[in-house]
């Protein structure tokens, strides 16, 4: 595996599948009464937020405790980023303590690949989200997810994603994911939020997403990223719903195996309807807890990976 991980597409079969069983055997951990490796212990872990997250953030903290390493959270909010303080002057200053890795949310797309590439810092980069450019852990945690759910292999699978894909970075790298798996992934979105050059993505995509629902192993509804939207895109959130958004209705089109899945944070009412989110169907906070089994899969074979996964070394 490469030694930073910035985009879905640096992951070959192989890496994906290793970073999918590895998380396999991590979450046998969460069973044990100590959830704790000492895999990582001496190394330091830097969270590096440069714009707001919940889940991401929590995660990627989880996972790096729970293998021993020590973690530095920062967040742009309340540091000298708001004194006006580079990203570069940022990062030279982790490096000056140390990190073996630095994980980096930025409203900047490529500003991952700019810490990974710039040499202010040796350790290695993970991309927790950039712009509306790539998510990788999140694709490697959904594509875990629909694993556990749709037996064993994803070739073949029929993936949905719905919604917001012109702002979403998780759509983005889902799709570059998934087609590595082998997975046929349809994107269905108002024709103003597929991004332009969308032909050129290993998916296919459509308008009408009852027709697209009932050929579904999985539907993932995207969130409608309104904070990044400098125009209007749809003539308002009702007329979106209803063309869009996943209601009770819809839910009834998909086959009884399908899955619904949303990366968080949800729009309740919006893309999904509160009884749809909380349905036995629904997988969305499996999606979190897995996330850390995967997030702790990744620091490993980034990290560590040549070390054995027991406990006591
Ligand atoms: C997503 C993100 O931040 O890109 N959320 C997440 O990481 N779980 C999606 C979103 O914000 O809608």
């Amino acid at each position: 595996m490469n030694r930073h991980l910035l985009s879905a597409a640096d992951l070959t079969r192989d890496d994906a599948l290793r970073v999918l069983d590895t998380a396999e055997e991590l979450a046998q951990l969460s069973n044990r009464p100590i959830k704790k490796l000492p895999t990582l212990r001496g190394r330091t872990v830097v969270n590096l937020f440069f714009e707001d997250s919940t889940r991401t953030r929590i995660s990627f903290e989880a996972a790096a405790k729970r293998l021993s390493a020590d973690v530095i959270n920062f967040s742009a909010k309340g540091s000298s980023v708001s004194k006006g303080e580079s990203l570069k002057d940022t990062a030279l200053t982790l490096e000056a303590m140390g990190a073996d890795a630095v994980v980096v949310r930025h409203g900047s797309s490529g500003a991952p690949h700019r810490l990974a590439y710039s040499g202010w810092i040796r350790g290695s980069v993970l991309n927790a989200g950039d712009g509306t450019h790539e998510h990788p852990t999140q694709a490697l945690l959904d594509a875990y997810t629909m694993r556990r759910h749709l037996g064993g292999s994803l070739d073949g699978r029929r993936i949905t994603i719905v919604g917001d894909v012109l702002h979403s970075r998780v759509a983005r790298s889902n799709v570059l994911l998934l087609a590595t798996l082998g997975a046929e992934v349809s994107l269905v979105a108002p024709p103003t939020l597929l991004p332009v050059g969308v032909d050129g993505w290993p998916c296919e995509y459509t308008y009408d997403l009852d027709s697209a629902l009932s050929k579904s192993d999985a539907v993932m509804m995207l969130r409608v990223q309104r904070e990044r939207m400098k125009a209007a895109y749809f003539p308002s959130a009702r007329e979106y719903s209803r063309r869009y958004g996943l209601d009770a209705r819809r839910f009834g089109l998909l086959p009884e195996h399908a899955i619904v899945m949303h990366p968080g944070p949800m729009n309740r009412g919006m893309e999904i309807a509160a009884e749809v989110a909380d349905s036995d169907r629904s997988v969305i906070v499996e999606q979190v807890t897995n996330g850390v089994s995967v997030r702790m899969a990744v620091l490993y074979l980034l990290l560590g990976g040549r070390e054995p996964m027991e406990e006591g070394a």
